[in-house]
């Protein structure tokens, strides 16, 4: 092992720098592709640098603009009735625009945009240049921008996003609603995605030594050849750490390189979701004797594999798979998430027992995979679409590439239920060839497929690694086992119990089931059926519920009025159904006792109600007000039920194991709604801007017990550095806003009263008729609200126009001077001040003039060319729009069965905040947040 090299040097110049902040949101497809297919480097509409932006809206990212669209009954049912897709085109394309700024000294470097995903099939500008088109909302892309970047000066980053058509059949959100990324490298440099560290056992079984094997891509991004040296150093978790031997390699100019290295680590603290274990690798790359890139990347040591008798095997032993498949959306946010709120959402399914995650049916987001990594979550890591041509192949080798490094990455899925082609030859070859292809990338890992068919072999299932069974519980299993049994099986997609919180009958018309275990569509079944077939099959390896939280859309059972699906064992804030109990039950270890329904039943006195005990005691006896209703055994993998005539009061339990009362509970009967109540999930947060606390709002009765079937509305205000992200309730029928974006106050002015004159040439710069002081009186007048200009064919001409502004118009924050049309532009000039040069004679153009205008006379020179065959020159109509001080925005929701949740969010400023609730006619709440001083990621200004 050689010594650790110096870390400080300057010379390394790589910088990951976050995106998030300051973007400019325009909703709307006002201005066409964007692309000019003539010229280079000539973007239209907001893609053309010179287009204002200063009456958009601003926006962070992660952002989802289809939660802000309202509910339609006519909207697409399966992507949660939101007004966006095909039927709204005036919601489904949008604008985002940044600037940002380069210093002179990243000259030379190469400079890269990341987007970890952008819903869909967007189209990205770099200052006027066009530099790539990505469909899929869910596959992270790239670009190198180096060659069109403007080191010490200003750029424009301009994203074009079409979310019109689906790619999925579940909500699927809208916008850049994942990080983007400006990273920073020296000309030779890791590639994008170059380390690999994996980890060899014999055998596939973490006994002895590990043998960590390691790579690095290595790009030489300049003319001149070099010679390069890469060192790892490899820290364990507690800390230490040593440095491999070096790997060298001479690369010629403009060259890639793989280097190699294995290292070994004696006694290597193995990763488990009990026991996540990290260590971190820094890829060293030096070259004529200094280091030029420095690469961290966070790794786990384990083995994963399946075996067709044992099941799944983690770290050589049998693992059950207690999993939950889930969407990517979540209460408020859609699915725009926050890091944090990643994080919270692994945390609870953690709570439930759940050890495994299928990202379904896409990539998930790189910041789900970290906090899998870190918090220990196994992940099923499944891929859109099946597909061998080279598009479906690029996507599937990028998502392979940046996610093969993160520990709880286990099993690659080839994608889900593809009925038409699944038991095809055709499927079966593309299957081929994608599994082909992941073994290439990633040999560690088996792959699967998540196939809804029972004892069929025909297609995918010939080649398949693991045999992934959505749902089709039964003889089939038994029957396909039988008659593959070499081949290893996994229960991809199972249950899925519908159900709504809190709920305890099912109500078609307002789209509530009731929370039992009792109601699954007519493919899939209840929790316990599920779970007890798999008990005793360890072959199966267990499964993915469908799923772990609800999420918004595929509204099953019911139709409209219901918004999500009842699938969740968790609602879409993450609070718990009745099953979250009974998977905590037999998943975890410790004593659980839950008992069903609550104990609110006015005028059902006599009545009796369906009590049901969820634990994983071996008895539970059950009381009414102290009386005993009966000691039960529990079945494994099962539940008690009693029949409890109703009386309010204390019904309540008590759970033996092995004789001995080891857990007890109780749901009492509230009195009316009395006080708000305010709980966060983390009281302290981190003041980086990114940061969230996660709110429980509750209805209490006087006594302080949350009221199970509280309706009240409750309006909150925030006070501090911070900011409220969105709402949410959990109900799958509320049409209440999740977020509420102020809309500022906007108007008009005509400028009318143009006059034009032809010219021998309007390119030159300095055209004496775009000065302030030119006489134009004696010009012809015209109507720039005609439908087309008054230019005709090869026409050269100024058009003019003096328009009067009062002080107070230039008061408001934005001031934009908006043509309708420009044909055939090529200059603008206001007060004399060039404001844009060429534009798209297609759609309107913009300019930002607030500082350019004085009360007063101004006047406005516009010199067009009419290259073309028909008519040129202003049309449409010009005005001076002027837009107020956005309004302050009252955020509010009704807690469903009692309960609601707000997301707060920090700012960079550290302090305290104040979250208020109110309600009419009940004690309000206050809850005080602390936002403590926290470095930022390092981001772009
Ligand atoms: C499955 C499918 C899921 C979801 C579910 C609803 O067949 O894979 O995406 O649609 O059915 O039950």
């Amino acid at each position: 092992m050689a010594a650790l090299p110096a870390h400080a040097d300057d010379t390394v110049s790589r910088e990951r720098l976050l995106m998030d902040s300051g973007w400019s949101f325009h909703l709307g497809d006002d201005w066409g592709s964007g692309q000019s297919l003539a010229k280079a480097g000539t973007g239209m509409g907001p893609a053309n640098v010179s287009q204002s932006v200063a009456s958009w809206r601003s926006v962070n990212l992660p952002h989802d603009w289809a939660i802000e669209m309202p509910f339609d009954p006519t909207a697409d049912g399966s992507h949660g009735f939101r007004a966006v897709g095909e039927a709204f085109p005036q919601n489904s394309i949008a604008w985002y625009r940044r600037q940002f700024d380069l210093p002179d000294a990243d000259a030379g470097k190469r400079l890269w945009l990341e987007f970890d995903g952008v819903y869909r099939d967007c189209t990205v500008f770099v200052n006027g240049w066009f530099v790539g088109h990505n469909e899929s909302g869910y596959s992270g892309f790239r670009y190198d921008i180096t060659d069109l970047a403007r080191c010490g000066g200003r750029n424009i980053v301009a994203v074009r996003v079409d979310a019109t058509q689906p790619e999925g059949w579940f909500y699927e959100g809208a916008g850049i609603y994942r990080h983007v990324w400006l990273v920073k490298t020296g000309p030779l440099a890791v590639a994008p995605d170059g380390v690999v560290v994996s980890s060899r056992f014999k055998d596939n079984v973490p006994v002895g030594g590990d043998e960590v094997h390691l790579e690095a891509r290595l790009l030489n991004s300049q003319d001149a050849s070099a010679e390069a040296t890469v060192t790892w150093e490899i820290a364990e978790p507690g800390g230490k750490a040593f440095t491999t031997a070096a790997r060298s390699a001479r690369m010629k100019a403009w060259e890639a390189a793989d280097l190699e290295q294995t290292a070994e680590i004696r006694a290597p603290q193995l990763w488990s979701p009990e026991a996540p274990r990290l260590y971190t690798l820094v890829t060293i790359v030096a070259s004529g004797g200094r280091i030029v890139d420095r690469v961290e990347t966070t790794f786990g040591i384990r083995t994963v594999g399946f075996d067709a008798q044992k099941g799944f095997l983690l770290n050589g032993k049998p693992y059950a798979l207690k999993g939950t498949s889930n969407h990517q959306d979540h209460a408020g946010v859609g699915s725009a998430l926050p890091d944090g709120l990643q994080y919270f959402r692994i945390a609870r399914l953690k709570e439930m027992g759940d050890n495994a995650y299928r990202s379904a049916h896409n990539p998930p987001t790189p910041e789900l995979l970290e906090a899998c990594d870190r918090l220990g979550m196994l992940v099923m890591d499944e891929n859109r679409l099946i597909g061998s041509d080279a598009l479906h192949m690029d996507r599937l080798e990028r998502q392979v590439r940046r996610d093969r490094n993160h520990p709880s990455v286990a099993i690659w899925s080839l994608g889900n239920e593809e009925f038409d082609t699944q038991g095809t030859p055709a499927g079966r070859r593309v299957a081929a060839s994608m599994q082909a292809l992941v073994k290439r990338l990633d040999p560690t890992r088996p792959v699967t497929y998540n196939a809804p068919v029972g004892n069929e072999f025909a297609g995918i299932n010939e080649i398949i690694e693991v045999r992934g069974w959505s749902y089709h519980v039964g003889p089939d299993m038994d029957a396909y086992h039988q008659a593959h049994p070499l081949q290893p099986n996994v229960g991809s997609e199972q249950g899925s119990t519908v159900s709504t919180r809190g709920i305890y009958a099912n109500d078609p018309v307002r789209g509530y089931v009731s929370a039992y275990d009792d109601n699954a569509p007519e493919w899939a079944q209840t929790a316990e059926t599920w779970v007890t077939y798999f008990a005793p099959r360890p072959w199966l390896s267990g499964g993915f519920v469908w799923t772990g939280f609800d999420y918004r859309g595929e509204p099953t059972p019911y139709g409209w009025p219901c918004i999500n699906s009842h699938f969740g064992i968790m609602d879409t804030c993450g609070f718990p159904k009745d099953n979250f109990w009974y998977y905590q039950a037999w998943w975890t270890d410790k004593p659980v006792l839950h008992i069903l329904p609550h104990w609110n039943w006015p005028g059902r006195e006599g009545q009796d109600i369906d009590v049901r005990a969820l634990s994983n005691c071996d008895e539970v006896e059950l009381f009414l007000n102290g009386r005993s209703m009966g000691r039960q055994a529990m079945a494994a993998d099962s539940e008690i039920k009693w029949k409890v005539p109703y009386a309010p009061g204390v019904l309540s339990a008590k759970g033996f194991k092995g004789g001995r009362a080891v857990a007890e509970t109780a749901v009492e009967t509230t009195g009316a709604p009395a006080a708000v109540r305010l709980e966060a999930d983390r009281a302290a947060f981190d003041a980086n801007g990114e940061d969230v606390s996660v709110v429980t709002v509750s209805i209490a009765d006087s006594k302080g017990r949350v009221m199970p079937v509280a309706g009240n509305e409750v309006s909150f205000e925030l006070e501090g550095p911070g900011r409220i992200l969105g709402v949410g309730n959990g109900d799958p029928s509320c049409h209440e806003p999740d977020t509420f974006v102020p809309v500022a106050p906007s108007r008009s002015i005509p400028i009318d009263g143009w006059r034009w004159r032809k010219v021998a040439d309007a390119q030159p710069p300095n055209l004496p008729e775009e000065a302030v002081l030119f006489d134009d009186s004696a010009w012809e007048a015209t109507d720039v609200r005609a439908a087309e200009g008054p230019l005709g064919p090869r026409g050269r001409a100024v058009f003019r126009a003096h328009f009067t502004v009062a002080a107070k118009d230039l008061e408001d924050p934005v001031v934009e001077l908006w043509f309708g049309r420009i044909s055939g532009g090529v200059a603008t000039y206001v007060n004399g001040q060039r404001v844009g040069g060429s534009v798209d004679p297609r759609a309107p153009s913009v300019y930002d003039v607030k500082a350019l205008l004085h009360p007063g006379d101004n006047v406005v020179a516009v010199a067009d060319a009419n290259w073309g065959t028909g008519q040129s020159g202003l049309s449409k109509g010009v005005e001076l729009r002027l837009q107020g001080e956005p309004p302050a925005v009252q955020w509010k929701r009704s807690v469903f069965n009692g309960l609601a949740e707000v997301i707060v969010q920090s700012s960079r400023e550290a302090g305290s905040l104040t979250l208020t609730a109110r309600s009419d006619g009940l004690d309000p709440a206050s809850l005080v947040l602390q936002s403590r001083a926290a470095k930022p990621r390092p981001a772009v200004q």
